[in-house]
Order: structure tokens, then sequence, then C-alpha cells
């Protein structure tokens, strides 16, 4: 069985390069046929509270085939309020616009015999009232399960490569980290995948007895090549090979056709840019 997920396409309703790597992107997907599809996160290009870029993301989305489930980023509900990139802080009003377009934002699915979830990230360590609502749903999880191996998804990794970067938030608070995997002790974790970093990387992860594998996927929109280590830092997808017992097998899939461009030179990102106010 194969699971895609996809992450980071940033689109904006101007069109644009993102918008013509998304739609390369979907062909790939249904060409890969697989039996469940997940997006990341970071759906729309910057901002939050820019309903037409969430609805031409919609739109393009609708394009896959297979059933899918949608995460948010942090350019879709804004983020927890300590480092918040520009001051785009997760608030209720900004989750209720983006579950409005794309449903539920964490969600459990149940694909052949394995389990599938999606968390939100973004309001890990924001105190909302929607946070609690997420890690009492959480706590539902198990045995609800069973013995099925399990994939989690979020935005944002649980575990951080990055921890000497400060400025920015590039994982699931540690709190939250912990809070999280308690949670879910009991699960069969096959592994984790995420999004927000703009680059394909896999590693494996200690946690208790077990080694988990984390998958950090490429973007579709554009690519970080800022953050360094051994990540590829190129645009793409992540195909996900399901075997036996809870095997799990990654793959980095491309296309020749991409856009393949620095941000700051997609005129779309630098109007979306001057929409916030923001100069990088
Ligand atoms: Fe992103
Ligand atoms: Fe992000």
């Amino acid at each position: 069985m194969k699971i895609v997920q996809l992450s980071d396409t940033h689109i904006s309703h101007l069109g644009g390069a993102t918008t013509e790597n998304l739609r390369a992107f979907v062909d790939l997907i249904n060409s890969i046929n697989p039996t469940f599809v997940v997006h990341s996160g970071d759906v729309a290009i910057l901002d939050p509270d820019q309903a037409e870029d969430r609805e031409a993301a919609r739109e393009l989305l609708a394009g896959i085939q297979a059933p899918l489930r949608v995460l948010p980023g942090n350019h879709d509900v804004g983020e927890r309020p300590d480092n918040a990139w520009a001051g785009l802080v997760v608030t209720p009003e900004r989750l209720a616009a983006f579950e409005a377009t794309f449903g539920p934002d964490h969600w459990l699915e149940l694909v052949g015999d394995w389990a599938v979830i999606g968390v939100n990230s973004e309001i890990m360590g924001s105190g909302l009232p929607e946070e609690e609502a997420q890690w009492e749903w959480l706590a539902t999880l198990p045995a609800q399960i069973g013995t099925r191996p399990t994939l989690v998804f979020s935005h944002k990794p649980v575990w951080n490569p990055y921890p000497e970067v400060t400025e920015h938030n590039i994982a699931i608070p540690d709190d939250s980290k912990a809070r999280l995997l308690a949670a879910l002790d009991g699960v069969t974790l096959a592994a984790l995948g995420s999004g927000h970093l703009h680059h394909y990387a896999v590693s494996t992860e200690t946690h208790g007895d077990a080694e988990i594998l984390t998958v950090s996927a490429p973007a579709t929109g554009f690519a970080h090549a800022g953050l360094g280590g051994p990540a590829l830092a190129q645009q793409g997808i992540v195909e996900y090979q399901l075997g036996e017992a809870g095997a799990v097998r990654p793959f980095f899939r491309n296309l020749p056709t991409l856009v393949e461009i620095a941000p700051t030179e997609i005129p779309e990102f630098s109007a979306a840019l001057e929409e916030l106010g923001v100069s990088l």
C-alpha cells in the first residue's frame, strides 16, 4: 500500500511558480495512485488571513483523486506566540477559517491495516482551548488504534533537527513533544512525517525501547537551502510504501519540470510579503 505526503505548497491566488509546481505534483500523485494522501501544512503562501489563497489551494488540491487530509501550517493558522513569524499567532478565528476550507485540523484515519494520525502542531504551546481539546482527543486514540502500525503527521517536526536555531520555531516545543509521545504510548509508531523545513531528510529517533523512523517532507512550492546538514534541499513529495509487519519505506519523488527558484525570486511571494508589511 502507498501513502503520499505533500507539504508546503505555499499557494497564492495570484498563481505563479508554486501553483505551476502543485499542478505538476497533483498529476504525479495521481500517477502513483496512493490509497491516501496527507498535506502537512503551509498550504497558503504566507498569510493565514488571505482567504483567496486558501480557496485557490483548495481548488488545486481537488485534483487529487485519492482521499486527502490537510493539516495546518504556521502560514495557514499562525503559530504559538513565542517567536511567531511576522507576529502571526494562532487564533480561534484562523483555525475556524482553515477548518471551513480544509476540514478538521486533527484527525485519525484507518487505512487498510494501518492507522494514520494527523495532529495540529501549530496550537501546541498556544494555551488555546483548541489545544486542550486536541490533547483530550489524543488520549482517546490508543483504544481506537489497538495494535495497528501507525503513521503520525504534523506540520512541525516532533524531533528538532536544528536545536541551535532560536530565532524561528523549527519544531514542536519540548514539553508538547513529551506530552505527545506520552499520549501515544502503547501505539505502535511506524513513522513520523512532518513538513515546515522545506527539505527531505530521513532519520531514526530513539523513544524508550523503540527506534522511530522520522521523515521531513520536502516542499512542493520552493526549497530552503539555509538550514544546512545532510538534508536534500530540493522540491518533491514523499511516497511511503507500507509493507508487512509495520515496515515503512519512504521514497523521495520529484519531477524534471519543476520551477526551482528561491522564494524571493517568486513575484507572488514578494507581493504576499508586501501585503503583510514584512521585509526579509
Ligand atoms: Fe513552509
Ligand atoms: Fe511552516
